[in-house]
């Protein structure tokens, strides 16, 4: 066992079953107007991935990386694209996909951009919300998990890019964010 991992905030079956019943709930929701899933890289390509098989709908992928800018533990709200989306968004049902919304900066961010796009309708589905920590109000139409405000690692979420692949959500114990 990795001593830098910390209490697990949400287990792997927890999750799993989340991710159930988060499909269930966008396949309801979007009946005879299949949504196009846009992922926000990095850390939201595990979440995306196991979402998607629990939607049975016709979905279609399309993913974008953006960086902050500002200090490393700390999103300024000013956001780069590094890689923007290969899909038109014209008339289409956009679904974001998120992994954790903090501060809430980069989506907020992000909607803007995305709205100015002409989606038919514009969505967001996050799996983890931190509490309290919003600087504008969040609009999630999804919210998997509201968690305390630690720093977590697991499903995606990285420090230094590592602990992607850890199939719980657990606080980092180590020191630093990478
Ligand atoms: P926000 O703009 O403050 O909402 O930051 C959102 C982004 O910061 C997420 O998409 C993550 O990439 C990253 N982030 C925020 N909190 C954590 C965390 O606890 N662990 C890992 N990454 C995080
Ligand atoms: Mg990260």
């Amino acid at each position: 066992m990795d001593s830098n991992i910390g209490r697990i905030v949400v287990g792997e079956a927890e999750l799993q079953a989340m991710v159930k019943t988060l499909g269930r709930r966008i396949t309801d929701d979007y009946q005879g107007r299949p949504p196009l899933l846009v992922g926000v890289l990095k850390g939201a390509f595990v979440f995306m991935s196991d979402l998607a098989r629990a939607i049975e709908l016709p979905v279609e992928f399309d993913f974008m990386a953006v960086s902050s800018y500002g200090s490393a533990t700390r999103t300024s709200g000013v956001v780069r694209i590094l890689k923007d989306l290969d899909l038109d968004l014209t008339g289409r049902h956009v679904l974001i996909v998120e992994d954790i919304v903090d501060s809430g900066l980069t989506l907020a961010y992000l909607r803007k951009n995305l709205a100015a796009r002409g989606p038919a309708s514009l969505e967001v589905c996050t799996l983890l919300l931190k509490e309290g920590l919003q600087k504008t109000e969040p609009d999630l139409r999804y919210i998997g998990f509201t968690i305390p405000p630690a720093f977590v690692v697991g499903y995606g979420l990285d420090v230094g890019e590592r602990y992607r692949n850890l199939p719980y959500i657990a606080e980092y114990a180590g020191s630093g964010r990478g």
